[in-house]
């Protein structure tokens, strides 16, 4: 199935989002992005100089979403509130955008009769020790007093509207990123652990490693994610579809900082710092956190084609160059 040509992307200014948007335009397609430039920002569209249009715009405003929405073919829904860090400051804000927000975007797109992919997460699998996780895989999490859950939850819930929606006749799919970095990411990192290091390790400031470390995640470069984002809208997989998006490589998060670190010759101590004193009580983590991609490989076709040296060599200059200038 081709894509049609005009093509809307909410969150667009952020990292998974101006990467779809490159790959889009580099393919001829008409590109509006709609973000409200909350954890992304306008040096990350800067480049595109009068070849995209640019709504300003939050993803709470039924209005503004329709409105956006209307006159185009196609969605990538990419706004959300995102993270874990942001998820435990702040975790109202959180519910509401990802719920309500998401929520609007499927039923503009169900009006306009657009179809739509919308970014869900690996938090999705929770705690679960059934390693790798599959689509199909239970969820296992902890109690609603933990905060942390709550992310996991409003991208579950945001999930069976789409699957609902896709049941009224929404051409609809969800796809499960798991740690997606890159060229772009947000160096307040909230909850992007790539870039919290890489910011770190240029100030030379202690790599703070939360807990033992021995805690492992699965990398995914951003151009990966975006080239398998859109390979899912071009599929003619039935409304509702869920595919894990990511690299199946496991990564401890202690050899991640002294990748990092060394890569970027910082001089920074490597420190291990308990998940109380960044999130304080009731937090809980995920020890391993891997993603079993055979659907995307047999369905989609999607292989990741960056592994974690061939990422790192695009991002780190690019945060070498970046941080510390952008807010
Ligand atoms: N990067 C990852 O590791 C990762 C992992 C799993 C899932 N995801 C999902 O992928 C999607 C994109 O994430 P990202 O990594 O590009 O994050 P990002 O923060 O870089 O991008 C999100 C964008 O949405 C915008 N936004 C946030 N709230 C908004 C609102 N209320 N109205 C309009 N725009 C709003 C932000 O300004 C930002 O530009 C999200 O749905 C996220 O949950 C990302």
């Amino acid at each position: 199935m081709n894509l049609p040509r005009r093509i809307l992307i909410t969150g667009g200014a952020g990292l998974i989002g101006s990467h779809l948007a490159d790959q889009l335009l580099a393919a001829g397609h008409e590109i509006t992005i709609f973000d409200n430039y909350s954890t992304g920002r306008a040096a990350n569209i800067g480049h595109f100089e009068g070849r995209v249009r640019i709504v300003k715009g939050d993803i709470l405003d039924k209005g503004a979403v329709d409105a956006a929405i209307e006159g185009n073919e196609y969605v990538f829904h990419m706004a959300a509130a995102v993270g874990v860090a942001n998820v435990v400051g702040n975790p109202l804000n959180v519910i509401l955008t990802n719920v309500y927000g998401t929520e609007n975007v499927l039923a503009a797109c169900h009006r306009h009769k657009c179809g739509v992919v919308i970014g869900s997460t690996s938090e999705i699998y929770g705690k679960s020790p059934h390693i790798p996780f599959s689509e199909d895989d239970d969820r296992v999490l902890g109690s609603t007093r933990v905060n942390r859950w709550a992310y996991s939850t409003s991208k579950a819930l945001d999930e069976h509207l789409a699957i609902a929606y896709g049941r009224e006749g929404l051409r609809v799919t969800i796809l499960r990123y798991f740690n997606v970095y890159g060229p772009r990411m947000h160096e307040r990192g909230d909850g992007q652990v790539v870039a919290r290091f890489a910011a770190l390790a240029l100030r030379g400031e202690p790599l703070t490693v939360h807990g033992d470390g021995k805690q492992t995640r699965c990398f995914t470069f951003v151009e990966d994610a975006a080239r398998c984002s859109i390979l899912a809208a071009t599929s003619d997989t039935p409304a509702g579809e869920v595919f894990n998006v990511g690299s199946e490589h496991e990564l401890p998060i202690n050899e991640l900082a002294t990748v990092i670190r060394d890569r970027l010759e910082s001089k920074s101590e490597i420190v291990h710092v308990s998940y109380e004193e960044v999130y304080g009580k009731d937090f809980e983590d995920t020890r391993r956190r891997v993603p079993n991609v055979q659907k995307a490989r047999d369905v989609l076709g999607f292989n990741a084609s960056f592994d974690l040296d061939a990422g790192l060599a695009r991002t780190l200059p690019w945060c070498r160059e970046n941080y510390g200038k952008v807010g």
